[in-house]
């Protein structure tokens, strides 16, 4: 198992270029293999989500290639199989997106459930509704999920919750019904739209992702497509929340600065400068010291759930007390005792988490509790006195490109150590 040793404080200065969006990239393999033709996407982002999606809509008989690093041919005209309870699903949230696509395509699916990152329940009570309300039959036995429908048919569905896993299914298997269903409460975020244009292109007809309402008229088949993933909106965020935390000048290139919103308001209400361009944000850190802000995440264009942990580690420096309210996963705290073994002042009870801002952290051992609470252990260490060796980097690796090479060309100094 991978180590991630960081020798810091480290101050940022320079560039760092954007990877293609993992939620939207994890969206879009799946739909592919909608179309029974060839589909190309560009701007993946080369992590192992990506690999593990790869690897199982092979097995269900898809071709697929690489065509370089970020660039993957599908070929989906020998999907034969409608059945997904192999390992690689079992570790992905995401294999969620293979019954929505086999659903609307063979009108049938078997898939695992779902994995992923653990921070508390993650419920697919609101897909399943979705699919039901098409005329779906549901059943799950032991950790398989089965669907089918002798004929799926458009359907009003209004969202109890915004999900974005389930707007996204729901649209996916409406993309193949008969007559129109309408998501209302609907999921607005970046990825959210950028599956919509790509089952677009494809032939789908789409309107309104984006907004709290989105209306799918079903078509009979699609066909295949190039398509181009937007930027990450968390990796982009992750590293303008670095290049704060260490005090730094960056410029954080290939990112839309419309979907960087929220968080641009939070930094410059701390005392960051943020200068945004077209499709870059320069952040700079060097001026003073940083001050404590309240922070509620909420669905997009709120503050999203996948930059609290990052938040926090650059709460757990600036000057006074922070209030974080997390208002989508119920138990996403748990990476708060790591960042404790850092120096950090937290108290979390329930949802709320009181920050008091310390001058600089200190090095430790800690350990990557999930994706996004590692990114926030290596925003930490960029800020702590001493060598910080974070642990589990598997679940890093999950969502993030390259990460140690991006921030080593910015003068952090992080070397990883394979086990
Ligand atoms: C997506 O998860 C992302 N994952 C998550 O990012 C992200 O945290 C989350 O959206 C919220 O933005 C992917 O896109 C692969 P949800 P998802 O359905 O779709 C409740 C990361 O770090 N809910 O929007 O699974 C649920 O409990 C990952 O990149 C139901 O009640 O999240 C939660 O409170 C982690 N019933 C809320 O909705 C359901 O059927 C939002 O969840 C589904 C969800």
């Amino acid at each position: 198992m991978d180590k991630l040793v960081i020798n810091g404080p480290n101050r940022l200065m320079g560039e760092v270029v954007i990877s293609g969006a993992k939620n939207a990239a994890v969206a879009i393999i799946p739909a592919a293999i909608m179309a029974d033709d060839v589909c190309k996407i560009e701007n993946l982002p080369n992590i192992e989500d990506v690999k593990s999606l790869f690897t199982t809509i092979n097995k269900i008989g898809a071709k697929c290639q690489f065509l370089d690093k970020h660039t993957l041919k599908i070929d989906s005209r020998g999907v034969d199989n409608i059945c997904a309870t192999f390992e690689e699903v079992k570790k992905m949230r995401a294999s969620y997106y293979l019954l929505g696509a086999l659903l609307g395509r063979y009108k049938k699916a078997e898939v695992a459930m779902p994995g992923g990152c653990d921070f508390g329940t993650r419920p697919v009570d609101l897909h399943l509704k979705g699919f039901k309300a098409m005329g779906a039959e549901v059943a799950i036995e032991r950790d398989v999920i089965r669907v089918w429908a002798k004929e799926l048919k458009g359907a009003a569905i209004y969202m109890d919750t915004v999900s974005v896993g389930a707007t996204i299914n729901i649209m996916l298997a409406a993309t193949l019904a008969t007559g129109t269903t309408t998501i209302e409460n609907a999921a607005k975020e970046p990825h959210v739209v950028d599956v919509a244009n790509f089952l677009n292109i494809m032939g789908a007809k789409i309107k309104g992702a984006g907004t709290d309402v989105i209306r799918i008229v079903g078509v009979e088949k699609l066909h295949g497509a190039e398509y181009t993933i937007i930027p990450d909106q968390i990796e982009a965020g992750t590293y303008m929340i670095a290049a704060a935390i260490s005090g730094g000048d960056v410029t954080v290139r290939n990112l839309i600065p419309k979907h960087m919103d929220s968080l641009s308001a939070k930094l410059v209400e701390m005392g960051v400068d943020v200068e945004e361009f077209d499709d870059y944000i320069r952040i700079n850190a060097t001026e003073r010291r940083l001050n404590a802000v309240s922070v509620k995440t909420m669905a997009y264009p709120g503050f999203p759930t996948d930059l609290q942990p990052q938040m926090a580690a650059l709460l757990a420096v600036a000057e006074g007390t922070s209030k974080i309210t997390e208002n989508v996963w119920e138990k996403r705290y748990q990476y708060t005792d790591e960042l404790k073994r850092l120096g950090a002042q937290i108290n979390v009870e329930g949802r709320v988490a009181i920050i008091t801002g310390v001058n600089q952290l200190t090095g430790a051992k800690v350990d990557a509790t999930d994706l996004r609470a590692g990114a926030a252990m290596v925003i930490a260490a960029l800020n702590a006195n001493g060598e910080t060796i974070i642990g589990d980097v598997k679940y890093i690796d999950r969502g993030y490109e390259e990460i140690e090479d991006k921030l080593n060309q910015m003068g952090a100094d992080i070397k990883r150590i394979s086990m």
